[in-house]
C-alpha cells in the first residue's frame, strides 16, 4: 500500500489524498515489527533504569531536564527587562492560553489525551517542567532556559565577575575568559553560540512528531524565518544595551544564512525520521526543497565555503521514506558546517542583503522598554 520509494515531494498530493482511515493502520503496522518489539523492552528497561536513577532521569522525557530548572523568575532577579519582554510573547502566554483553546482540544481528543497539561506529547514544546515536590511539574510556558539551556550549573557562573564586590567594569581579563569559558562547559548557551542558540527555535518550530501532525492534526511546522522571527516579539536585547534595538545588520546576515541551513538540516532529521506517506513526511520534505532553494539561492550572491559544502553535500539527500541513514548523516554533515558559519564574519556577506526581510515583516509587535 505505501509507496516507500516514491520521492515525497514529488508523491506529496498523492498523500494528502488519502481516505483518513488509513493514518490510523499505523501504529498497528508498528506493533508487529521487529524493531517495535525491541522498542518495547527498551522502554521497560528504561523505566526501570528511570524508577532506579531518581530524579535526574527525567531529562530523557522532556527537552530540559527539570531538577536543573531554575525558572524565570529566578532569571528575573536580575534580568528583570528582559523577564518584562518575555511575559508579553506567545512563548509565556501559552502556558494558559494553549490548554483553553478550541484547537488544543480538538488535537488532544484525536490523540486520546485528557489533560494537556500532564501529557508528555505537548510538554516538550509548549511548556517548561521543573521539580516541585520532586515531581516534574510544568511552571511556565516556553521559558530562558528553553532557549539558554537549563541554569542549574551555570545561573551562579555566568554572573561572578570574581567576588560578591566585583562589578563587570573591574573583572580581570583572565577571570572574564574563564568565566565564559565556565559558563559555555556548565551548558549555557550563550548569543555567541548562534548554531545552539537557534537549534532550538527548529527543534521546535518544525515540530518533529509524526504522530501529533498525522492523527493529531497538529500543524506541521510554521513559515519560520530566523530574521523575521527573532526581530519581532522575541527580541529582548535589553541587557547590554537599554533600548531593544534590532540586532545589527551583519548579524542579521548570519541570521537570515544559518536560519536556512538549520530549516534544511532540521527537515533532513524530519524526513528520515518519518515512517508515513502522510502530512508530516510531505510538510518536511517541502520544507527540506524549500530550505535547500534559498540555500543555493543564497550560494549565487554569497561566497562562502559552508554554504558550498552544504549544497554539494545535499546531492545525497533523497527525500523519501526509508532513508534514514543516508538522510541522518547529510544532516549531520549540515550541522557540521552551519556551525562553523556561525562564526563567518558578517561583513563579508552583503550579497545577501537583497533577500533580507524588513521590520514591517518582524513577527510581533518589539517590546519597547519602560
Ligand atoms: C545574580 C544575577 C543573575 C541571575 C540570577 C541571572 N543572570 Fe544572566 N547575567 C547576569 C550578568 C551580570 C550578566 C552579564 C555577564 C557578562 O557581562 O558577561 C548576565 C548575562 C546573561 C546572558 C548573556 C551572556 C552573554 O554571553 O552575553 C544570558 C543569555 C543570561 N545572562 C541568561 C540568564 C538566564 C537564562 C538566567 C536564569 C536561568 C540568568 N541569566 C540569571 C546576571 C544574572
Ligand atoms: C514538537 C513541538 C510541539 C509539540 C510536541 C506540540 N506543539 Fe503545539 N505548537 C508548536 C509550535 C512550534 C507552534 C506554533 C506554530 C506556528 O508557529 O505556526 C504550536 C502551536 C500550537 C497551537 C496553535 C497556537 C495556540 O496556542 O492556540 C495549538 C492549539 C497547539 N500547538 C496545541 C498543541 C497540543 C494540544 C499539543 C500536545 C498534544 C502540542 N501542541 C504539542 C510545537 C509543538
Ligand atoms: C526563544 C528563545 C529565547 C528565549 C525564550 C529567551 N532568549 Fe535570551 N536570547 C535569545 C537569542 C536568540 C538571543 C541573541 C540575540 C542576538 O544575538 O541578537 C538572546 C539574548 C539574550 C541576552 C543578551 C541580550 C543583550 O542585551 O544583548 C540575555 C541577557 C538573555 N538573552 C537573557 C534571557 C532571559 C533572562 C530570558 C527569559 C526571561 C531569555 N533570554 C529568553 C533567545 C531567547
Ligand atoms: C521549546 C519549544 C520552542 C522553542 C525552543 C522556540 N519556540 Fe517559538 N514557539 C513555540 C510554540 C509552541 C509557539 C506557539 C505558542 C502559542 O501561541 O501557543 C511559539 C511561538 C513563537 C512565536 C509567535 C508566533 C506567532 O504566531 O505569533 C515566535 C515569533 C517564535 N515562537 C519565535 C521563536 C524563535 C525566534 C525561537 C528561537 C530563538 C523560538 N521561537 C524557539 C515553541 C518554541
Amino acid at each position: 500500500m505505501r509507496s516507500e520509494n516514491t520521492k515525497l515531494v514529488s508523491a506529496g498530493v498523492a498523500a494528502l489524498a488519502r481516505p483518513n482511515g488509513e493514518r490510523c493502520n499505523w501504529p498497528a503496522a508498528r506493533m508487529a515489527s521487529p524493531q517495535s518489539i525491541f522498542r518495547v523492552f527498551a522502554v521497560i528497561a528504561l523505566c526501570l533504569f528511570f524508577t532506579l536513577a531518581g530524579a535526574t532521569a527525567f531529562a530523557a522525557d522532556y527537552r530540559l531536564d527539570p531538577a536543573q530548572v531554575e525558572g524565570p523568575d529566578a532569571c528575573g532577579e536580575c534580568h528583570k527587562q528582559t523577564v518584562k519582554a518575555w511575559k508579553e510573547t506567545h512563548h509565556s502566554s501559552t502556558f494558559k492560553d494553549m490548554p483553553r483553546s478550541d484547537d488544543a482540544r480538538a488535537i488532544a481528543d484525536k490523540l486520546g489525551i485528557s489533560r494537556i497539561k500532564s501529557e508528555s506529547d505537548c510538554l516538550t514544546c509548549h511548556f517548561t517542567m521543573a521539580l516541585e515536590e520532586a515531581k516534574p511539574t510544568p511552571i511556565s510556558g516556553i521559558s530562558c532556559e528553553s532557549c539558554h539551556s537549563a541554569g542549574a550549573d551555570w545561573i551562579d557562573i555566568h554572573s561572578d565577575f570574581g567576588g560578591k564586590d566585583v562589578k563587570a567594569e573591574n573583572e580581570t581579563p583572565a577571570h572574564k575568559i574563564k568565566r565564559l569559558a565556565d559558563s559555555d562547559s556548565a551548558g549555557m548557551i550563550r548569543p555567541s553560540n548562534l548554531y545552539e542558540l537557534a537549534a532550538n527555535c527548529y527543534s521546535c518550530h518544525t515540530v518533529p512528531n509524526e504522530r501529533l501532525v498525522n492523527v493529531g492534526g497538529h500543524t506541521a511546522g510554521s513559515k519560520f524565518e530566523l530574521v523575521r522571527w527573532t526581530q519581532g516579539e522575541i527580541r529582548h536585547n535589553v541587557w547590554y544595551t537599554e533600548d531593544n534595538t534590532e540586532a545589527s545588520l551583519e548579524r542579521r546576515r548570519l541570521f537570515y544564512i544559518i536560519g536556512k541551513m538549520l530549516d534544511y538540516e532540521y527537515a533532513l532529521r524530519g524526513v528520515a525520521k518519518a515512517t508515513q506517506n502522510a502530512e508530516y513526511a510531505k510538510a518536511m520534505a517541502m520544507r527540506a526543497q524549500r530550505a535547500l532553494a534559498f540555500l543555493k539561492k543564497i550560494d549565487e550572491t554569497v561566497d562562502n565555503d559552508q554554504l558550498t559544502a552544504i549544497i554539494n553535500a545535499s546531492a545525497s539527500a533523497t527525500l523519501k521514506l526509508n532513508n534514514e541513514t543516508a538522510l541522518l548523516d547529510v544532516a549531520s554533515v549540515v550541522a557540521g558546517h552551519a556551525r562553523k558559519f556561525a562564526d563567518a564574519n558578517g561583513s563579508e556577506l552583503a550579497g545577501v542583503d537583497a533577500m533580507l526581510p524588513t521590520a514591517d515583516k518582524y513577527k510581533g509587535a518589539v517590546f519597547v522598554p519602560q
